[in-house]
């Protein structure tokens, strides 16, 4: 690497809110190692593509990545790691693009290894011993500013194996961060001027898990976070329905700092599927929690990811799914085409879904999303909401999300990205919520 001018680093994530954390990490490092970390289409010396493996096409997107990262700069080090750097580190290594493959509890070495290659220019693959997957990096990321929210992780890991998913091989088994480091970790964010945390975790209803202090759980480390940090807004990530406590769900009712949003994975909405799929609840329970979370937050945000084509789902079990889908009234769905596995039980179920049809349900489901998402929506013109500004639309124009993840459009002067506003929602335009500046001038 050219050591006279300041090295530049650029990053590319693919998937999942903890591979954001992942990412805002390996930033910090790098910045901290005298790198200046520049956008994934300029000149770098080295890009990494932080890379996802949940289904056949974040595999397709990854390589496609990391093939345009080399393209940018045929120069450059280009580093692989993250989910898909971990489970097919043997077929990544026949890219010729990739100097570097880096495992899912590598990251920390990821600068070590890109000087070590400057060196050497020796293609290296740094992968976890087993054992070592036990180990909770623990790395914060507050010195990457600029942003107005960050995801913070709290958990990594996962001992659920649901039949369909890759991801406990990919991060191995549960572990949790422990409830001090993470809210050192906010307060050096708060200090850094974020307005918004959102805890991630690949299970995070799991949160507790293998603390030395087993009576920690979610509730109480947002508890500990509303208190002993200044943090504006604390949302949380996706969680499994049963694992919501009443305590939680008091909190979201009460405290207006909690997001009024929780991301509820159904995955199907037919419980035969459901069984299949080795889910840890059937339909009447999920339906059971959703009642109890919208009687006592009316407003609240539920948002979902659900699957369609799972091995066995029939027409009928598909139009099961739908139903109750619809029937759970969503205000976002993320939709997802079955996609085999190599290794996990699924991958060889019998009755595998002919990709046309798994077509054809993705788009009624999307039908069905998108209907729920404006009915939620409409409901609630009129209403008055905060918002956290993001980013600028151009013509005074910015974007923000709500507490209850509402993305909304305002026009007004003097706006800047991490200020809360307030505002009315007035409409619908272009596919997007409007609101109407009530007060700008307030902060929070
Ligand atoms: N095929 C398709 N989607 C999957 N997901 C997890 N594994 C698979 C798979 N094999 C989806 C789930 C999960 C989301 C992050 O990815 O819906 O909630």
């Amino acid at each position: 690497m050219n050591k006279k001018h300041t090295p530049t680093v650029a990053f590319h994530t693919l998937g999942c809110k903890v591979n954001q954390h992942d990412t805002a990490i390996m930033a910090a490092l790098f910045q901290d190692s005298g790198y200046a970390v520049v956008d994934f289409h300029e000149v770098a010396d080295v890009y990494v593509v932080n890379t996802c493996t949940v289904t056949h096409l974040s595999d397709r997107k990854s390589r496609q990545m990391l093939r345009r990262a080399a393209g940018e700069n045929p120069e450059a080090i280009v580093v692989a790691c993250g989910c898909y750097a971990q489970t097919a580190a043997k077929e990544l290594e026949g890219l010729d693009e990739v100097d570097l493959i880096i495992g899912t509890n590598e990251r920390h070495r990821v600068v070590e290894a890109v000087e070590q290659f400057a060196k050497d220019h020796q293609r290296q693959i740094y992968l976890p011993e087993k054992n070592d997957l036990f180990y909770y990096e623990n790395l914060p990321h507050e010195r990457v500013s600029g942003m107005t929210r960050a995801y913070v992780k709290i958990q990594e890991g996962c001992n659920q194996f649901c039949t369909y998913c890759i991801i406990p091989y990919a991060r191995g088994p549960l572990r949790s961060r422990s409830e001090d480091d993470t809210i050192e970790e906010i307060n050096g964010l708060v200090a850094a001027g974020y307005k918004e945390v959102i805890l991630t975790g690949i299970h995070i209803g799991a949160y507790g898990r293998g603390l030395k202090d087993e009576t920690c759980d979610l509730t109480g480390l947002c508890r500990r976070i509303l208190d002993e940090t200044a943090i504006a807004r604390l949302r949380i990530g996706s969680l499994e329905g049963v694992e919501v406590t009443d305590d939680l769900i008091e909190m979201i009712a009460t405290n207006p700092r909690m997001a009024r949003q929780l991301h509820l994975p159904l995955q199907s909405g037919c419980d035969q599927t459901l069984a299949a799929m080795r889910r840890p609840y059937d339909t009447a329970a999920f339906r059971e929690m959703v009642a109890a979370i919208r009687a006592r937050v009316p407003d609240i945000a539920i948002t979902t990811d659900i699957m369609v084509g799972f091995p066995g789902e029939t027409d009928e079990d598909f139009q099961a799914s739908l139903a109750f889908a619809d029937e759970m009234a969503f205000s976002d769905m993320h939709i997802f085409k079955y996609s085999q596995r190599d290794g996990t039980p699924a991958a060889t179920m019998p009755n595998q879904v002919d990709p046309r049809i798994k077509d054809a349900r993705a788009k009624e489901m999307a039908a069905v999303a998108a209907r729920n998402k404006i009915a939620y929506e409409e409901a609630l013109i009129g209403r008055r909401v905060r918002l956290l500004l993001e980013e600028p639309l151009g013509d005074g124009r910015w974007v923000g999300h709500s507490s209850n993840y509402l993305y909304v459009t305002v026009t007004g002067e003097g706006l800047s990205s991490g200020r809360f506003v307030d505002a009315v929602l007035t409409g619908r335009q272009e596919g997007r919520l409007q609101g109407e500046l009530i007060n700008s001038d307030e902060e929070e």
